[in-house]
């Protein structure tokens, strides 16, 4: 059988790595892929957001599984058009994928189903949003409704940040049309998680809990990013607490989901915050993370493919088997370009560290250069996951990789976990 995999970054890197080892004999194509999944597919150079030519590539191709990486095509309606042409898609329609595109749908889907998250009101006039900030109080968070590549979140730590926000949302159109409606939302305090499931719209099969590392720099500080790494599982959501999750938050939204007419197949992404409350979403997302896929996936001892290929031709996943997970942990470095998350400079040569036991590296700003060499091509330029037995083993040996990682200017974190590595910490005695 032959599978397209739409997408390009670590996160479809990781997806093809998976779904070869699941089945070698499956012939894999990517749109448009990377260097890394390129020794593992067919690559073919179509934008992950060319609708038509993906439908049409896949037809040619006679493709029995179409998955798609990022959230642009789902908003897009990939998923829609490749299914009216027969063809087995894993992920959302695009009315679906407005749990993620539109922080309105997703706020409002959460009321309505009960489901525990953070206050808030949506605005598209500023003086109605600042006197929401203002009945609220600061810390507040503002957050642009549409999809604003990672940035448009703002926690505010005063009320002339917030005002400040707004501005730049309503007024100044900083985020285009992602940002024309704004939600003013009471801030949370906590330990933030994310949850993944596997869903044919109505069963969710769960993955492992994983916690991202938006920030660039050590001890979560400086600016947003895409995400600079991630581990899994995470000792503060055993699963007990994922049993929670499912019943308090994955089931109803589901449920909620089918009652608006858009039942939600595909991986739902839970980005939740441990309040001393219990667990509240944050967000959700339409697609898996990336970094989080890339910690998850070598995790993941049973196949991926099957519940796939199960959601992907509409088929119930009631009696698929739970997922199986190795015994361990596995922790993802991101390396970055210079610059990132701000204005990269692109183009340096890489080296790439030896290999080593349980180290996978996950290409995704990178590109071959007319010699065949491997440069830097975007701001997360690979992501290095190591698997071992404990938490401390696949830290130290995602350390090294990283730090194997050779380009002028790279940059990242070496502290990835370091909550986890506190916990683990603070009982020994
Ligand atoms: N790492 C965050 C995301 O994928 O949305």
């Amino acid at each position: 059988m032959k599978a397209l995999i739409v997408g390009g970054g670590g996160r479809e890197h990781a997806i093809a790595w998976k779904l070869a080892a699941d089945d070698p004999t499956l012939e894999l194509i990517a749109a448009p892929g990377n260097p890394g999944i390129a020794t593992l597919a067919r690559c073919e150079p179509i934008a992950a957001t060319d609708v038509d030519a993906l439908v049409a590539l896949a037809r040619r191709e006679g493709v029995g599984l179409v998955v798609v990486g990022p959230e642009a095509p789902l908003d897009l309606g990939l998923v829609d058009a490749l299914r009216a042409a027969g063809i087995p898609a894993f992920g959302p329609t695009a009315a679906a994928a407005r749990i993620e595109s539109s922080k309105r749908f997703s706020k409002e889907l959460m009321q309505r189903a009960g489901v525990p998250t953070a206050a808030a009101s949506t605005h598209t006039d500023p003086a109605s949003a600042r006197a929401a900030v203002r009945a609220l109080g600061a810390p507040v968070v503002i957050k642009a409704s549409g999809i604003a590549a990672g940035k448009g979140v703002i926690i505010a730590l005063s009320i002339d940040e917030a005002d400040a926000a707004i501005d730049a949302m309503l007024v100044d159109h900083a985020f285009g049309s992602a940002g024309a409606e704004v939600l003013v939302e009471a801030f949370m305090q906590g330990e933030e998680c994310s949850l993944f499931v596997l869903t044919d719209g109505t069963n969710a099969l769960p993955l492992l809990p994983v916690q991202d590392h938006k920030r660039i720099g050590v001890g979560d500080t400086g600016p947003n990013t895409g995400g600079m790494g991630a581990y899994a599982p995470v000792s503060i959501v055993p699963d007990a607490r994922v049993a929670e999750a499912m019943r308090l938050i994955i089931e109803p939204t589901l449920r909620a989901m089918r009652d608006a007419g858009t039942p939600f197949t595909g991986l739902l992404y839970a980005g939740l915050m441990y309040t001393n409350d219990g667990p509240m979403v944050v967000e959700f997302n339409c697609r898996f993370g990336d970094p989080e896929t890339q910690a998850i996936l070598p995790m993941m001892a049973s196949s991926l493919l099957e519940p796939m290929l199960t959601i992907a031709r509409g088929e119930s996943l009631a009696n698929a088997p739970a997922v199986r997970w190795h015994e361990g942990a596995s922790v993802t470095t991101v390396v970055a370009a210079p610059g990132y998350p701000g204005p990269i400079t692109t183009g340096a040569s890489i080296a790439l560290p030896a290999d080593a036991e349980g180290v996978v590296v996950f290409h995704a700003g990178t590109a071959r250069d007319a010699s065949g060499a491997l440069r830097t091509a975007g701001g997360r330029v690979v992501a290095v996951t190591a698997r071992a037995a404990s938490f401390a083993a696949a830290q130290r040996a995602s350390r090294a990789a990283a730090a194997g990682v050779r380009f002028e200017g790279a940059q990242f974190r070496d502290d990835i976990g370091w909550r986890e590595q506190a916990r683990l910490d603070a009982r020994t005695p």
